[in-house]
């Protein structure tokens, strides 16, 4: 391809400025390179970090952006939000831009979206906030009244992993209540206090959040659209030009320039969002020399009404094309079937970010196979208008020889697509498209149905029929001959038959079909066609319904509902004074910067001259010996400074890890995980760096086994040295013997991904001899110390910092080192600052999951179902190395107990060593996997007696003073007192009844409800870890610098400390500051994880304070009138040393592993949560319908932080327990590697009602002001939602005549639930997939 020669098929007339306003600013790029995206842009060359990069693919939101454009034809500015990191920048041509920042700042005031979020405390981490804060903030732009719905779906492309969502939905609900009055959750309650409740005497502090405080929202207040834009036509109709060394960018501005471009340059590509392009170079190493812009071509851009049909042009985005079919359509109901189906589907395409930009065009030409609108375009033989400069326009039917192949269809390189025709509908036609998708919202569909039929309208008999499929293969599918069987058949359930065993014979699905799941997929096919059967029945009053409308429940979707809350929580302390801040719901101290995009985190440090980029180079085999690493031509490329690997380090320096130290820094001879890094590239620039980490040649010779799953590492005896652990109390054989019943089983659940929200990063700097390192770590102290070891310099010279992470969750204590230590050998070794970040996919491949587990059971019991001996073979995929995975399974095996009395018990447990990446800490540990075998068992043991559940649960669940299989005592038992109120709370007992009276009116419906009580001990099982040091300096004008050695993740740690700190000194918590944690104010910290950082910091804080008060005494007595301020500065003239250290180390641990006894835990959080779901038979879907949760946090230092821990754990455990899925396959590939492929609880996935209870008058004496540890307890309570959708598979069950034994794996995914609701379908179904091959993926 001659490029030199293109700029003779272009104008002589062409702009090669690309000019746009940020902020208000203008700014003119004169050399932009096609390369770069806007957040690229944003972030590196404008230093505008408050946009962020969350994964890169469009799927988190945490880049959003607003984009004004005018819009000359309709005289006004569109508003709309999009990811920055998606964005070309040379898209943005005249064109506003505006970023967080650019709506408010905490110096001179903060914009009410952004103050809302922060009040309301709906920034936890803070990684998510700008992003929502733009999403919500493009709404308020574009639309004056709002209410809920807009606001959902404004939100549908944004993630937040740490607070549950409620907290933000609270804080953006004000912005409704301008319009739709005042909210309904002032006005309940569901305490238990009942009248009594605070709510009804309240005053303003028994609230989270005042919104009185909020200052009001006022549309003309917003900055104006820079007139140069409107005035100046030249933007929106020049030619333009730009030329990068790799890409150029041209936008035509008519379609015989565009035909022309094409004809030369057959191989150039039309780019409209990006959404498919921008992907496939970032991800799959794609690279397209020539991107043109159709967006001045009128042909492609209009929507016009015909006679038969309307034609939308192919590079309208998909949010001009719903609002079109939503607001611009007047043609009667019968004509539109098929936009209808086009609109509703397009609600769950993506999320708005995406639809903003994505175009019908893009998705037709992609072609994906789980196309959301090709069905449809199938199903109605829509035609496309195609065009080409030498042949002009020809016009082809979207049918099953249009999609030529994977990702390929019937159109000519040098042709483009100008349009769609699609064809309106019938009278007695009748139109349906159907998306399944393991998520609700914003989710590429796992199957997708278009069905299209047309009747007789005497006889019902089916005169056309077109069924088709994305999903079921490499294309789009038409089920050509189930089509032709269904004409002339009557619309009756012997068709419904004949159609099923037709699709059973042309959909053919084998086992190692691409996407996994094959029975649920052709399942699914037979049910949504079974699910427009019933819809086509009621629209023509059929005979066969009105028997039975049962059934009619199966025609439409789970419906979408509007979320409510309540949150019960006692301030003690009920004064405004700051100095008396314990127990006051305070906001965490940093959201306001974190709102406002001014909050510092590790990639938003100040880019310095001649710093360096680094990048991993990690394995591409699972097991597999390296015969040879070749990084010369890696090197030889322009800007690339170095290559670190194992031959950079002694064997003896090559290594870590937090206990075994198995693990090595640079692998050189053996690979034992993808997750094992070979090398490190270092280059001028991340783009230099990434494109060289390609050219690393590493050549290896495969070996065997490449073990992925627990069961794979059962059958090779593959296990740690030292395991099994065992737990052994009383006589297990003899209570075997002598009881009635004995009963096996086991509970399995799946790896869970971290997803924190900020990927691993990574910043170091030598100075002179020393080196500071700033990262992303739970445990800044183990980088520090390990980066020391491997180059060879005591710890005094070496300083790691941790300001704040956008997220950990445990993902980040041990294997943030990953990244971090390969930069501090390249930092330290090239006297160069360096920066790394790892992408989502590295980082989604490298730092390990949730370790998935396996727990047998055998348990004894009588008839009276209580338990007498149990036997517990716990079984977890370790992955390569060891990691933590010890103290993982040692807090497996002390929570197999969950809240139940066993007197007689043996406890196996085995940490398989197997081939998937290292495996570590997740919020919870080993408890909330440990804790499903007891509830599983109490649940079956429920079952064979034929009682009820909760009768189970009285008779075995822990009193006070029992003691639990590890001989600890329990005092201050809490348990039975939440049980009963959460009981109360959630008016159990009646919404129980009006479930089962539910379940017997709907067959394709079902509803479950139950509870689920927990007991989480606190400790960390080892003394070392159970020590916190602080460090607190006062200035003489009263200020306060705090720095203790936790660090802050979003859990509100330094905000409770200076709350602690405030109490203590009784001085106001505006005069007291923590700026980060650093290893040079508070030495030999340990990680902040366990939930243990306020017990054993609040401890050290109180020390410190305790200190600097005995010191100020005299002043205050020589002036007790005086303030703070006053005394301090006495204290100052008269030379008194104004910094003290505090120190805090816990009772040591009495617990003895060889003899099973003494006190293990400090203490135990108790609580317990009631869920009632619905799930949709045919698809799996379910929802949550309500969550009642009362938890028992002693006396809450802070209950705004504690419920945000409550609601974010159980929401975070949610996924864990119903959605989110690591796929592997057989090789140890893993396929999940971004939030496209792996699904975390989006904003609609909360429950609908959550009500939130903290346990009053329940003190514990255990820790810092009575307060209890709370990150990680209320995690295993989601597991109420699994056990509810189980309740809910039995009585579908039940109809449907099979037995109530069934597995249901953990995660309860949509496919796990359909295929367990087993009947007719999934019957006919099972046996019709192709057993041969391997399969598509593993179970790890
Ligand atoms: C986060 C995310 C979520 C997504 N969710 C969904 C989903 O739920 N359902 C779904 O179906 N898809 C989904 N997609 C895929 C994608 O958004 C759609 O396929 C989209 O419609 C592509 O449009 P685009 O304008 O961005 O295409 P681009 O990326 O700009 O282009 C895509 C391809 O189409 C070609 N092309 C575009 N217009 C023309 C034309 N007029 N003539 C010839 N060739 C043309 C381009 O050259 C290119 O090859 C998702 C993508 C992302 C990133
Ligand atoms: S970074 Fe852009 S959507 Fe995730
Ligand atoms: S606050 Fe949303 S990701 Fe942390």
């Amino acid at each position: 391809m001659n490029m030199e020669k293109i700029e003779d098929f272009l104008p002589s007339q062409r702009e090669t400025d690309l000019v746009f306003f940020v902020n208000g600013k203008k700014v003119i790029e004169s050399s932009p390179n096609p390369e770069w995206t806007l957040l690229w842009y944003l972030r590196k060359k404008l230093q505008l970090t408050g946009t962020k990069y969350g994964c890169g693919e469009g799927g988190c939101g945490a880049c959003t952006v607003m984009i004004s454009q005018y819009l000359e034809h309709e005289k006004r500015v569109n508003h709309m939000a999009v990811n920055a990191c998606l964005t070309p920048l040379c898209a943005v041509h005249g064109l506003a831009i505006t970023t967080v920042e650019g709506i408010g700042n905490v110096q001179d005031k903060l914009h009410p979206v952004q103050e809302r979020i922060a009040k309301a405390h709906g920034s936890q981490c803070g990684f998510c906030t700008p992003g929502i804060v733009m999403s919500m903030y493009a709404l308020l732009r574009n639309k004056i009244k709002i209410n809920y719905d807009d606001i959902e779906t404004s939100l549908q492309g944004n993630l937040c992993r740490c607070t549950g969502y409620r907290p933000i939905i609270e804080g953006f609900k004000t912005f409704i209540e301008v319009t739709e009055g005042a909210t309904e959750n002032q006005k309940t309650t569901h305490c238990p206090m009942g009248k009594d409740c605070c709510k009804f005497n309240q005053n303003n502090e028994d609230v989270l959040f005042n919104k009185s405080e909020f200052q009001p929202y006022c549309p003309t207040q917003e900055p104006i659209f820079p007139p140069e834009l409107i005035l100046n036509n030249i933007y929106r109709k020049s030619f333009l030009f730009y030329k990068g060394n790799n890409v150029v960018w041209i936008r035509p501005q008519n379609l015989k320039d565009i035909l022309i471009l094409k004809k030369e340059y057959p191989c150039s590509k039309i780019i409209v969002g990006n959404t498919e392009i921008g992907v496939e170079v970032k991800f799959k190493n794609k690279s397209y020399p020539i991107l043109i812009s159709p967006k001045l071509i009128k042909e492609m851009n209009n929507i016009l009404v015909k006679e038969s049909c309307i034609e939308i042009g192919a590079a309208v985005s998909l949010k001009d094309v719903e609002d079109f079919l939503r607001n611009q359509i007047h043609e009667s109901k019968e004509k539109v079937k098929v936009l209808n189906a086009i609109r509703d589907i397009l609600h769950w395409f993506a999320g708005s970010q995406i639809r903003n930009v994505a175009s019908i065009g893009g998705n037709i030409v992609t072609a994906s196979p789980i196309s959301d609108l090709n069905p449809i375009f199938m199903a109605c033989s829509a035609n496309i208008i195609i065009s080409r400069f030498d042949r002009g326009v020809r016009k082809l039917v979207i049918d099953q020889n249009f999609f030529r192949g994977y990702r390929n269809v019937a159109l000519d390189d040098d042709e483009i697509i100008l349009a769609i025709e699609i064809p309106f509908t019938d009278d007695m036609q009748f139109f349906k498209a159907y998306k399944q998708a393991r998520r609700r919202e914003d989710d590429i569909s796992i199957v997708t149905a278009a069905f299209n039929v047309i009747l007789d309208k005497q006889n019902h008999f089916v005169k056309e029929a077109k069924l088709c499929f994305g999903g079921m293969g490499p294309i789009t599918v038409c089920a050509f001959k189930t089509s032709e069987t269904l004409k002339n058949l009557p619309w009756d359930e012997d068709m419904v038959n004949k159609v099923f065993k037709s699709l059973n014979d042309e959909l053919l699905l084998s086992i190692s079909a691409p996407g996994g799941m094959h029975e649920y997929r052709k399942s699914l096919c037979l049910s949504l066609f079974f699910r427009f059967y019933i819809y086509v029945l009621n629209e023509v009053k059929c005979i066969g319904l009105e028997n039975n409308n049962k059934d009619l429940c199966g025609s439409s979707e789970l419906p979408r509902l509007k979320p409510k809350s309540s949150q019960c929580f006692e301030i003690k302390v009920k004064n405004k004074i700051n100095h008396n801040a314990v127990g006051k719901p305070i906001p965490h101290m940093s959201s306001m910067k974190q709102a406002t995009g001014e909050a510092i985190y590790c990639d938003d440090v100040v880019s310095v001259e001649g710093e360096l980029f680094l990048c991993l180079v990690f394995s591409s085999e699972s097991h597999a010996k390296i015969v040879s690493i070749d990084f010369t031509e890696a090197l030889l490329e322009p800007d690339v400074v170095a290559f670190f690997s194992a031959s950079n380090l002694s064997k003896e320096l090559n290594k870590m890890g937090p206990i075994l130290k198995d693990e090595k820094i640079f692998s050189d001879k053996i690979v034992t995980s993808r997750s094992c890094v070979i090398g490190a590239v270092v280059a001028k620039s991340e783009y230099a760096a990434r494109k060289a980490k390609h050219l690393v040649k590493i050549t290896y010779e495969k070996l065997q086994p490449v073990i992925i799953s627990i069961e794979e590492a059962i059958l090779q005896g593959s296990f740690y040295d030292g395991y099994p652990r065992k737990i052994e109390k009383g006589n297990v054989k003899k209570a075997l013997l002598h009881s009635k019943h004995v009963v096996e089983g086991y509970i399995r659940s799946g790896a869970q991904e971290h997803f924190y929200l900020e990927t691993i990063s990574a910043y170091a700097m030598r100075k002179e001899d020393e080196l500071e390192i700033i990262c992303t770590s739970q445990n800044p102290a183990e980088i520090a110390d390990t980066a020391a070891k491997v180059l060879g310099i005591p710890n005094h010279k070496v300083v790691a910092k941790v300001k704040r992470i956008g997220g950990g969750f445990g993902g980040k204590e041990t294997r943030a080192a990953v990244l971090a230590i390969p930069v501090a050998l390249a930092a330290y070794n090239l006297k160069k600052p360096i920066r790394a970040v790892l992408d989502r996919d590295e980082d989604m491949q490298l730092t390990g999951y949730r370790h998935p587990m396996l727990i047998k059971y055998k348990v004894a019991f009588n008839d009276d179902g209580k338990i007498a001996a149990v036997i517990y073979d716990v079984y977890a995929n370790a992955g390569n190395y060891m990691d933590i995975s010890c103290s993982m399974l040692e807090r497996a095996i002390a929570h197999v107990d969950n809240c139940y009395y066993i007197p007689n018990i043996e406890v196996n447990g085995y940490l398989c060593k197997t081939n998937m990446p290292s495996n570590t800490a997740f919020r919870g540990f080993g408890a909330p996997k440990a804790m499903l075998a007891a509830e599983t068992m109490i649940r079956k043991i429920a079952d064979i007696l034929g009682k009820k559940y909760e009768e189970i649960v009285d008779i075995n669940i822990y009193k006070e003073g029992n003691l639990t299989h590890f001989n600890q005592k329990l005092t201050y038992c809490t348990l039975g007192r939440c049980w009963k109120e959460c009981i109360e709370l959630s008016d159990y007992w009646h919404r129980k009844q009006l479930v089962e009276d539910f379940n017997r009116s709907h067959r394709w419906k079902k509803r479950g409800i139950t509870m689920v009580p927990t007991k989480y001990g606190i400790s960390f099982h080892t003394d070392l870890l159970m020590q916190g040091g602080a460090l607190l300096l006062v200035y003489n004008d009263g200020s306060v610098l705090l720095t203790i050695g936790g660090i802050e993740m979003g859990q509100g740690l330094f905000t409770k400390m200076i709350q602690v700190a405030s109490q203590v000194l009784q001085v106001d918590v505006s005069k007291i500051h923590i700026s980060e944690m650093a290893t040079d104010k508070v030495p030999n910290s340990q990680p902040t994880a366990g939930s243990m950082s306020s017990d054993l910091y609040g401890m050290a804080v109180i020390d410190a304070c305790n200190t600097i008060n005995n010191r100020l005494e005299p002043y205050k007595t020589s002036n007790p009138n005086g303030r703070w301020e006053e005394w301090v500065f006495a204290a100052y003239l008269d030379r008194v040393c104004l910094s003290a250290t505090g120190f805090y180390a816990a009772r040591k641990i009495e617990y003895n592993r060889e003899t099973n006894v003494g006190d293990l835990y400090e203490y135990f959080t108790y609580g317990v949560a009631c869920s009632e779901v619905i799930i949709d038979c045919l698809t799996g879907d379910h929802q949550v319908l309500r969550t009642d949760i009362v938890m028992d946090v002693g006396e809450s230092l802070n209950p705004a932080i504690d419920i945000g821990q409550i609601e974010g754990a159980f929401v975070q455990g949610y996924g864990f327990y119903t959605m989110e899925e690591m796929l592997f396959a057989p090789t140890g590939e893993v396929i999940s590697k971004g939030p496209g492929a792996y699904k975390i609880p989006g904003f609609s996935d909360i429950p609908k009602e959550f009500n939130v209870s903290l346990l009053k008058g329940a003190p514990n004496p255990r820790a810092v002001y009575s307060s209890k540890a709370i990150g990680e307890p209320p995690l295993f309570l989601a597991a109420s939602v699994y056990y509810a959708i189980k309740e809910a598979i039995k009585a579908a069950r039940s109809d449907a005549g099979f037995d109530m034994e069934f597995t249901l794996d953990v995660p309860a995914t949509c496919a796990r639930i359909r295929m367990a609701c087993e009947d007719h379908i999934t019957e006919q179904v099972k046996p019709t997939i192709m057993k041969k091959g391997t399969p598509w993926n593993v179970v790890p």
